[in-house]
């Protein structure tokens, strides 16, 4: 069965998409996305990532070409037209296409609107159970990251640092703060305590983020949202990475240096316990 994509009103085979190459977001990234995943063919937080995504429209002003309920139609039928039943839907809005010039064309274009699914790749049980390793590195990113851009040429820079280090993920450091990881946010526990980076301009608003804080402190665990400094990850008790691809993941070594005692810890444990339940129920609708 073919993958099954969406381009600008219509469902084709993947393969045969096109964008023509004076599309914005080929040209400049000028465009923002969405990573949702489904779980058992139903979207997880999908009001959260709609919100987010019109988020993200409004920063870069272009117009919501849909309103949620037509997403939700439109993301749905992507979903049942395509074979998995755990899914990642990768959504992208960009501002059209127009002949080459920075600002935004004269008369008005329509924006590009592309939905692509492909199976979701869930951390694996060896990576929940012994951790992954992290590199950091200075987070030299432009000063709007709450803006879920497709101008991600910095976070794959990043990222490929991680990749030639042969670990998981790079974590990202501004000024001397943890800020979050090349496509990940991230949180760290201190005697028992569960600390984050607040939401400004230096992070992605992560879902998963969010979702995380939601349940932790559901289940009366502490959690505060403030500024975590660099020099604390080497005396972290555990430290974690969340996204909608790696729902949450304990850091075990950073820069080649164990953190706490080396393995996933006892508030992991946890978190891992009540994200798994939520995930369980969400799919049960
Ligand atoms: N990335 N921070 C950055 C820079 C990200 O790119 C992401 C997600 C997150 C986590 O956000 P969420 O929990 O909403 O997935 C944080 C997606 C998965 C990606 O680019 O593939």
């Amino acid at each position: 069965m073919a993958e099954i994509c969406y381009l600008n009103g219509e469902f084709l085979p993947l393969a045969e998409a096109r964008v023509p190459v004076l599309d914005r977001g080929f040209i400049f990234g000028d465009g923002v996305y969405e990573v949702i995943p489904v779980y058992a063919r139903t979207l997880f937080r999908l009001k959260e990532h709609l919100a987010r995504l019109a988020y993200s429209l409004k920063s870069i002003r272009i117009a919501n070409p849909h309103d949620d309920a037509a997403w939700r139609t439109l993301l749905r039928t992507l979903v049942e037209r395509n074979p998995w039943d755990d899914q990642s839907v990768y959504l992208q809005v960009t501002r059209g296409v127009a002949p080459r010039s920075h600002e935004f064309p004269k008369s008005p274009v329509a924006a590009t609107v592309l939905m692509i699914a492909s199976p979701l790749k869930s951390p694996t049980a060896e990576q929940r159970a012994r951790g992954v390793a992290v590199v950091t590195r200075e987070d030299y990113r432009w000063r709007r990251c709450d803006i879920k851009s497709v101008s991600l040429l910095a976070n794959c820079l990043l990222r490929q640092e991680a990749e030639d280090a042969g670990v998981a993920e790079t974590l990202l450091i501004r000024d001397g703060w943890v800020t979050e990881a090349s496509s990940c946010n991230v949180f760290l526990v201190k005697d028992g305590v569960i600390a984050t980076p607040p939401k400004d301009n230096l992070i992605l608003p992560g879902i998963t983020y969010d979702l995380v804080l939601e349940l932790a402190r559901g289940a009366g665990m502490p959690a505060d949202v403030r500024r975590v400094a660099a020099t604390e990850l080497a005396s972290a008790d555990e430290v974690w990475i969340s996204s909608s691809t790696r729902e949450v993941l304990p850091v075990t070594k950073i820069d080649g240096r164990a953190v706490g005692a080396g393995k996933p810890g006892p508030v992991y444990a946890r978190v891992q316990q009540l994200f798994q339940d939520y995930k369980a129920r969400a799919q049960r609708g």
